[in-house]
């Protein structure tokens, strides 16, 4: 793990690391795990598949993924927050659970070409501007074996619209399916799958990275 905070233009959580996991509680109204089941279902994960989680906050996710492709896969997590990192490898340190968490940045990712299966993205695009978006998905795709696949999912619409208690608290940003289709598949993506997560407003897009791009 680097010690220092990688430069980006993105929108990086240091303080919020501490109670990050209970923001989310309260989103999902307690219903966390079952967000992040969903999610690795939605990847299609299988035993033996090399994960990595870009913008991994404190690890769920990540760890949920690792439970999915067992002992002979390979989850690794990386944000540009040391504070989140931090977390999510005292969390994996608790569970016992071997994955490789590292401070880097979604537009360095420090992974070499063609050596991911499957990528996750979650709640993480709406937190950088629009130019960091595409460099983002191009990193994506340089790390992803041909045929390997992306799973990003964000907020349809961002809380202030929504009104309510929670959209008070918490005055997120958003990503519509739309503009992540569009994404990524001027990048060079084929869009598998996308809908609803079934979790709040989250929307989600699952794509495969063609052989001859
Ligand atoms: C809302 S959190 C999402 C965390 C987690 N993926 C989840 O689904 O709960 C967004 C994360 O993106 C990270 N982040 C922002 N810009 C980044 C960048 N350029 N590279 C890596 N991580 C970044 C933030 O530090 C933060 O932890």
């Amino acid at each position: 793990m680097t010690e220092s905070t990688p430069a980006t233009k993105g929108l990086v959580l240091h303080s919020h690391a501490r109670y990050y996991d209970f923001v989310v509680r309260m989103l999902t109204l307690g219903h966390g795990g079952t967000l992040h089941e969903r999610l690795v279902e939605l990847a299609r994960l299988a035993p033996g598949e090399t994960v990595l989680d870009v913008g991994c906050g404190t690890g769920s996710l990540a760890l949920a993924a690792k439970a999915r492709v067992r002992a002979d896969g390979t989850v690794h997590g990386i944000d540009a927050s040391k504070e989140m990192i931090e977390q999510a490898s005292r969390k994996a340190q608790r569970r016992r659970t071997p994955v490789d968490f590292r401070i880097a940045t979604v537009e360095a990712l420090p992974f070499p070409d063609r050596s991911v299966d499957v990528v996750f993205s979650t709640l993480m695009l709406h937190h950088l501007p629009r130019p960091l978006r595409r460099a983002c998905a191009g990193e994506i795709g340089r790390v992803l074996r041909p045929g390997g696949r992306v799973l990003m999912a964000d907020f349809q619409a961002p809380a202030r619209q929504r009104g309510g208690w929670l959209g008070r608290l918490h005055r997120h940003g958003s990503v519509t399916v739309e503009e992540v289709r569009e994404l990524l598949v001027s990048t060079g993506f084929r869009v598998l799958e996308s809908g609803p997560v079934g979790v709040g407003d989250l929307h989600f897009t699952l794509a495969t990275w063609e052989e001859n791009r």
